[in-house]
C-alpha cells in the first residue's frame, strides 16, 4: 500500500477519536499537511491553534505564515519536501500547552505517522514536540537546536534536529548574528543541504523576514 492510503486509515481513526477532552471542543482534527509520497522530512509542531482548528490544516495561522517564509528562504518546499504534523491533533482551549495525558492519548497517531512516513529526518519544531521524544524533560531547545541526534520510534532510529518554534520568532524580530531568527535560518540551511541536497534555492531577504 502507498503511504497515502496507510495514512488515510490512521486519519479516519483520528477523526473519530474521543480519547481525551480535546475531542469535546475541537472543530476539526488537524492531521497533517504536505505530500507523503515526496516528503523526506517529518516536521512536528506542538498543537493546532485557532486557525488550524478552523481549517483542519497545521501551521496556517501567523506562526505558520512565518514558518513558510523561513522555509521558502531556505529553499525547502512545504508542499513537496515536508510532511507537517503536530504532537496533538486537536486544539487545546486557549492554546494552552497540551497535558501529558493528551499527549499520551495522541501518541499512537503520531508514531503511526512517523512509522508510515519512514522519513530521512525528523524536525522537532519547538519544545513540546522535542520533549515528547526526549528522556530529559528539562531539555532546553536553545541548547540543543541545530544539532543532529537520533530518536527511536517503534524500534527504528531517525536522524533528528530541533529548531525554534515560529511563535517564538514572532516575538523576536532581531536579525543580528546569533539571534533566534538567524539561528533558524542556519538550521534550515543545514537541513536543506544535508537532507534534501542543494538542487534549488529560493532567495528571500532578511529585511522581508524582519518585517513579519
Ligand atoms: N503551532 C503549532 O505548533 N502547530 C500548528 O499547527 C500551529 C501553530
Amino acid at each position: 500500500m502507498i503511504k497515502k492510503q496507510c495514512l488515510d486509515i490512521v486519519q479516519q481513526k483520528c477523526e473519530n477519536c474521543s480519547d481525551c477532552v480535546l475531542g469535546e471542543t475541537r472543530n476539526n482534527v488537524v492531521f497533517s499537511d504536505g505530500n507523503p509520497e515526496t516528503a523526506k522530512i517529518v516536521l512536528i509542531g506542538e498543537a493546532p491553534g485557532e486557525t488550524e482548528d478552523m481549517t483542519g490544516t497545521p501551521f496556517v495561522g501567523r506562526a505558520g505564515k512565518l514558518l513558510n517564509q523561513f522555509l521558502q528562504e531556505a529553499g525547502i518546499s512545504r508542499s513537496e519536501d515536508l510532511y507537517i504534523i503536530n504532537t496533538v491533533k486537536c486544539r487545546p482551549p486557549e492554546n494552552r500547552v497540551p497535558t501529558d495525558v493528551e499527549k499520551a492519548m495522541c501518541e499512537k497517531y503520531l508514531t503511526a505517522q512517523i512509522d508510515i512516513m519512514n522519513p530521512k529526518a525528523i524536525i522537532f519544531c519547538g519544545a513540546t514536540s522535542l520533549k515528547s521524544f526526549c528522556d530529559d524533560k528539562k531539555v532546553q531547545i536553545s541548547k540543543v537546536r541545530g544539532k543532529w541526534f537520533d530518536v527511536e520510534v517503534n524500534g527504528k532510529k531517525y536522524r533528528s534536529m530541533a529548531i525554534f518554534h515560529p511563535s517564538y520568532l514572532l516575538r523576536n524580530h532581531s536579525m543580528e548574528d546569533g539571534s533566534p531568527r538567524r539561528l533558524m535560518q542556519q538550521d534550515l540551511s543545514v537541513i536543506k543541504s544535508e537532507i534534501l541536497g542543494d538542487k534549488t534555492s529560493n532567495p528571500f531577504s532578511n529585511k522581508d523576514l524582519a518585517a513579519v
